[in-house]
């Protein structure tokens, strides 16, 4: 039973809370349900990080500068306590569009990219850009918080200071800036069997390169659907030609995270 503040225990009186047990991140995710009468909510709760970029603050943030998008939960409530965080949002309706049985869950996953990265990137306060994602990196490192073992298979045996050599060797001369996801996976993306309701995991948005969404995304369609399904992804996305250097850079630089 995790314990909660006084004014989520209000909040959630009377609900269940199931742990989900998803996604790679150190947060606990919890979906909150009571009758059929009362909303869902999902809680995502974790301990202090060590890095201000990780708090479930910077998504809250993301968060609300998302409303009004409808692409978004909204917040519901935030709160520092205990050593911990927590922070309780809507529930989008739905599953991960991998456990939705459909025909076009590819080309869905596809042109929910493409909305996000149709977001004016004018108004949009945070700084996703490569010169702030490298310090970052950097400061991960130093924190020893990048778990070696996670590496993808070619990157496996690898040190983290070789792959970070690796990766500033290959960092690309011109960045095309949309506003990005910055996690852009199929479990983040939540789907009713009729459409997208929208996506979760807001924590690493602001203004960025295209490709570190296209990256992630692409090793993801590679990795649940095959190769093949790669050309679906990027035509109905809209991406004519591809930048297989800076495709290849932005997967490394995931690595990192
Ligand atoms: N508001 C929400 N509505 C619907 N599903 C959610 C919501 N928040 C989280 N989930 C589910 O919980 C999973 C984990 O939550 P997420 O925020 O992605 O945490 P993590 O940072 O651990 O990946 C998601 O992949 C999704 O299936
Ligand atoms: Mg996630």
């Amino acid at each position: 039973m995790i314990k909660l503040s006084e004014v989520l225990a209000e909040l959630l009186k009377g609900y269940k809370l199931l742990p989900i047990v998803f996604g790679k991140s150190n947060a606990g995710v919890y979906k909150c349900i009571k009758d059929e009468l009362c909303p869902v909510y999902y809680l995502k709760t974790q301990d202090f990080p060590t890095m201000q970029e990780d708090q479930l603050l910077v998504e809250k943030e993301r968060l609300v500068w998302l409303e009004g998008t409808s692409i978004a939960p909204f917040v519901i409530h935030y709160e520092q306590c205990n050593e911990k965080e927590y922070l309780l949002t809507t529930a989008l309706e739905g599953k991960n569009i991998v456990e939705v049985k459909r025909e076009d869950n590819i080309k869905l996953f596809a042109t929910t990219l493409r909305e996000i990265h149709e977001l004016s990137i004018e108004n949009c306060p945070f700084d996703m850009k490569l010169d702030s994602k490298i310090e970052i990196i950097q400061k991960r490192i130093a924190h020893n918080l990048i778990n070696a073992d996670d590496l993808e298979e070619e990157n496996q045996g690898k040190s983290l200071e070789e792959l970070f050599l690796e990766l500033l060797e290959q960092r690309p001369t011109h960045e095309e800036f949309v506003v990005v996801h910055g996690d852009y996976n199929l479990k983040n993306v939540i789907a009713s069997s009729v459409q997208v309701t929208g996506v979760v995991d807001w924590g690493r948005s602001g203004v960025g390169d295209k490709y570190q969404d296209l990256s992630i995304a692409v090793r993801d369609v590679k990795k649940y659907y095959g190769q093949s399904e790669v050309a679906v992804f990027l035509n109905t996305y809209g991406l004519t030609r591809i930048d297989k250097q800076k495709l290849s850079f932005y997967t490394l630089m995931d690595e990192f995270f």
